[in-house]
């Protein structure tokens, strides 16, 4: 039987969790050859992925630089995959989310008139600049992807409302949930938790955003600071992102405060089991927005819009705005009022039954054999 060789392509940390759960289900199937690519637009972060789960890439464009723009990554990216993609000639490319890495590896692929499938297809904020450059890179690749893996059936109404064909969205849920099943261990220990007074109440803080780059991130991290100074019971950890702007923020709002403890990006598993610890988490993360509904802990996402509106309908994400005032106030709240914090920790998953990689190599079966 001729195998068909499937392209998996990806570059950033959350790209490299979300796809991992597809790489190890097209290995399964006998019908699949599939073709591992990073683009390294992350190095270290994505490496950290790339080691917790054993996966080894079959080409590493090794792309990563500290003073990377935008313009940088998607030329990068796009004349690389342009020798790669005449020199593998993959039967279709899968691509996850919506980095810049994302975008530029199905333009390619449609340069070469090679099937994109989509994973994660289909979230939408439907405001160009926020996330930025986020929101239209999804709406980009939408544009181009021939196959919609699309998460939850919201994001499958929002890719009709854009007029894409109904015979071409699958609803799958989110790999990100096929994740948790492989990461979550009671009985996980690490150093971080040696961190952290056990008795405290644990707050896990992640920000990174471009849009909340500069002042809303100083004002954020100025107001949690405050408030830790004032509550005892608290606790910080934020492993902090590794680019430049976030390291610099981040290291002049809490040195000096031994109760905010600064640490370097944690590998997945170590990450999951630290949040499955929390008391509470604060994050502009999205792939943070989908996981910790199943961890059963509140999130107050430090953004004014989100494209996982499924997180805040079942009551566990709360959108609080970048410049701190409204996630202090709620912070504020869920110490006095363990009903009010209890209501919002309850485990709810919106985003699938842990087998969404499962779905899309099978309908990747239907769909090439
Ligand atoms: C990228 C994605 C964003 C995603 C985020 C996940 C784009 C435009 N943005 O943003 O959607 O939410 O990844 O984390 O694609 N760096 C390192 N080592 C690493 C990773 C990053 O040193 O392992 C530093 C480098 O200096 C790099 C900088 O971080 O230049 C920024 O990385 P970049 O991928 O451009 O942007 P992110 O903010 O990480
Ligand atoms: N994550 C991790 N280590 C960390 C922080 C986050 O492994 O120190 C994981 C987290 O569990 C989630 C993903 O990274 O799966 C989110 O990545 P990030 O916040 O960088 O990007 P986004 O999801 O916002 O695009």
């Amino acid at each position: 039987m001729d195998k068909k060789r499937i392209m998996v392509i990806f570059g950033t940390r959350p790209e490299a969790i979300k796809m991992v759960p597809v790489i190890k289900a097209l290995e399964k199937a006998a019908e699949f050859d599939p073709v591992v690519v990073v683009t390294a637009q992350h190095r270290q972060m994505l490496d950290q992925v790339l080691d917790a789960f054993n996966v080894s890439p079959d080409f590493d464009l090794n792309l990563m630089k500290d003073q990377q723009t935008l313009t940088s990554i998607t030329v990068n990216v796009l004349s690389q995959m342009e020798k790669l993609l005449q020199q593998v000639r993959p039967d279709a490319v899968l691509v996850h989310g919506d980095t810049t890495t994302t975008l530029a590896a199905s333009l390619a692929a449609f340069y070469q008139q090679i099937p994109v499938g989509h994973v994660e297809a289909g979230l939408r904020t439907w405001e160009k600049y926020d996330p930025f450059p986020e929101e239209l890179n999804r709406q980009l690749t939408d544009s181009i992807a021939e196959w919609y893996f699309a998460p939850t059936e919201r994001s499958r109404q929002n890719l009709l409302k854009e007029h894409h064909d109904d015979k071409q969205i699958y609803v799958t849920g989110n790999t990100a949930i096929d994740v948790l099943a492989h990461t979550i261990d009671d009985d996980w220990q690490l150093p971080a938790f040696k961190l952290v007074n056990p008795e405290a109440k644990l707050i896990l803080l992640t920000m990174h955003r471009r849009e909340n780059q500069g002042l809303p991130m100083k004002k954020t991290f100025a107001a949690i600071n405050a408030f830790v100074l004032e509550h005892p019971e608290v606790e910080v950890v934020f492993p902090v992102h590794l680019s430049p702007k976030v390291q610099k923020a981040a290291h002049a709002a809490f040195d000096g405060n031994s109760r905010v403890h600064l640490i370097a990006p944690l590998n997945v598993i170590d990450f999951h089991n630290l949040a499955a610890r929390s008391w509470l988490i604060l994050t502009d993360s999205g792939g943070i927005q989908e996981e910790a509904p199943s961890l059963g802990k509140p999130v107050l996402v430090l953004r004014d819009t989100t494209e996982r509106p499924e997180g805040v309908q079942a009551g566990t994400l709360k959108l609080v705005g970048n410049d701190g005032a409204a996630a202090v106030k709620w912070l504020a709240t869920f110490l006095n009022d363990q009903a009010a914090y209890e209501q919002m920790a309850q485990a709810k998953n919106p985003y699938g039954d842990g087998h969404a990689a499962d779905r899309i190599v099978d309908i990747l079966r239907q769909k090439l054999s």
